[in-house]
């Protein structure tokens, strides 16, 4: 059964981008669901994914940094760990893992044709397709079975999970490893950060629902690794139930428990989710208005999918955030989608004589924070609502 928890409101597509701010971009409710059963927590509309994956698909893996060292880390751990025909990448992006492997290796799939023309110019083999049965069926026919397969913050943005699971059962070799990794829901509970919930991401994995979710496909955990990378995420380890070879090791178990203690199998956990976000709004605008009042300057840094739901659900707009600097090319000279404030290409200049900057990309606080010693050690302060709205 599923129990509703959060409305965070009217929201725009969080990375549709517009160059001209319209008010009339179309908006969906964004509403949150946990699964009593499956202990699945989902929004509850569905945006056909040829709306938000295309070829104008602005976000690059590439651009932090610390998202490039977590996958060069994950390359050479594989590398050691796992023997492997293929590297089967389910949303490959612009290459940020791929580029470490041989690229007769590696097989990517990655639905925006911009991003998949990047790693194709490099020479990788890839797939300008969306994960589905039908294409697990075309690289099996061609490449045969897969020993590897991975997907970072890609299968969360899958409606139909089955077709997923069943797509990757089908052409996982029988000892084959099958490494995911997004979002984790305890974390984003811990944080309070209700804005890990956007229309791309239609689930916010808890290793006790993927233990649920992949059962029917005869497919079990048998490690997991807590990761700091995108405010907090899970790597489960797969393998298939049958495959005796490997090992569950004990984290598995640790994390279930973990979960379980901290009551992510419970619905009142996720009322409480529900109240503690709204009381996040209230608070962030008391900062916002107390400080709009005093006439500081103010603007964002990092505009993320993230900060789409933050600024449309707590109604900040231009009034209050003067313009959002990011370092992705496709984002600057943009609005935000949902509302009238600007994203301009990062430079140190636009910092100068800003008296507080929202951190949208707080998920990269520290890279950011080491890049902005100058600003920080002049007394510039930054606004963030994780874990609590609160100025550092
Ligand atoms: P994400 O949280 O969805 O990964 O998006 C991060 C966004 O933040 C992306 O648009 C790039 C931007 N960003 C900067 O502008 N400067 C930085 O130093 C970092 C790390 C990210």
């Amino acid at each position: 059964m599923n129990k509703h928890f959060l409305n965070l409101g009217l929201q725009p597509l969080a990375n549709n981008y517009l160059r001209k701010f319209s008010q009339n971009q179309p908006r969906y409710n964004l509403n949150i669901f946990f699964n009593t059963k499956t202990k699945l927590v989902s929004i509850s509309k569905r945006i056909p994914s040829k709306i938000m994956f295309h070829k104008n698909y602005p976000y690059k893996s590439s651009m932090s940094k610390t998202m490039i060292q977590s996958f060069f880390k994950l390359s050479k751990e594989i590398k050691k760990k796992f023997k492997h025909n293929y590297i089967l990448e389910i949303g490959s992006n612009d290459g940020a893992l791929i580029n470490n492997f041989n690229k007769k290796n590696v097989i990517g799939v990655e639905p925006c044709s911009n991003l998949a023309l990047i790693t194709k110019k490099k020479g990788y083999i890839t797939f300008n397709k969306y994960w589905d049965f039908k294409l697990a069926q075309i690289i099996k026919k061609k490449y045969k079975n897969i020993d590897l397969i991975y997907s970072a913050n890609t299968l969360t943005h899958i409606s139909d999970l089955n077709d997923v699971f069943k797509s990757i059962d089908l052409i996982l070799s029988k000892n084959g490893v099958l490494i995911i990794e997004d979002p984790s829901l305890q974390e984003c509970i811990k944080k309070t950060s209700y804005d890990q919930f956007y229309n791309e991401h239609i689930y916010i994995f808890s290793c006790l629902a993927v233990k649920n979710i992949i059962k029917k496909f005869d497919l079990e955990i048998f490690d997991i690794k807590n990761l700091s990378t995108h405010g907090g995420s899970l790597r489960y380890y797969i393998k298939k139930k049958a495959n005796k070879s490997i090992k569950i090791k004990p984290s598995v178990k640790k994390q279930l428990k973990k979960e379980t203690r901290n009551g992510l199998a419970n619905f009142k956990t996720y009322k409480k989710f529900g109240y503690l976000a709204q009381k996040s709004k209230h608070n962030l605008l008391k900062i916002f208005n107390k400080l709009k009042n005093d006439n500081k300057k103010i603007i964002g840094y990092g505009a993320t999918a993230k900060a789409t739901t933050i600024l449309n659900y707590c109604d900040l707009d231009n009034q209050f955030i003067d313009y959002f600097v990011d370092t992705t090319p496709d984002k600057s000279n943009r609005f935000i989608p949902g509302k009238n404030i600007k994203i301009f290409k990062y430079s140190k200049k636009l910092l100068k004589n800003i008296d507080y900057i929202f951190l949208g990309a707080w998920n990269f606080k520290q890279e950011i924070f080491n890049k902005e010693k100058k600003y920080l050690s002049k007394g510039g302060k930054f606004i963030t609502h994780v874990p609590y709205p609160k100025i550092i």
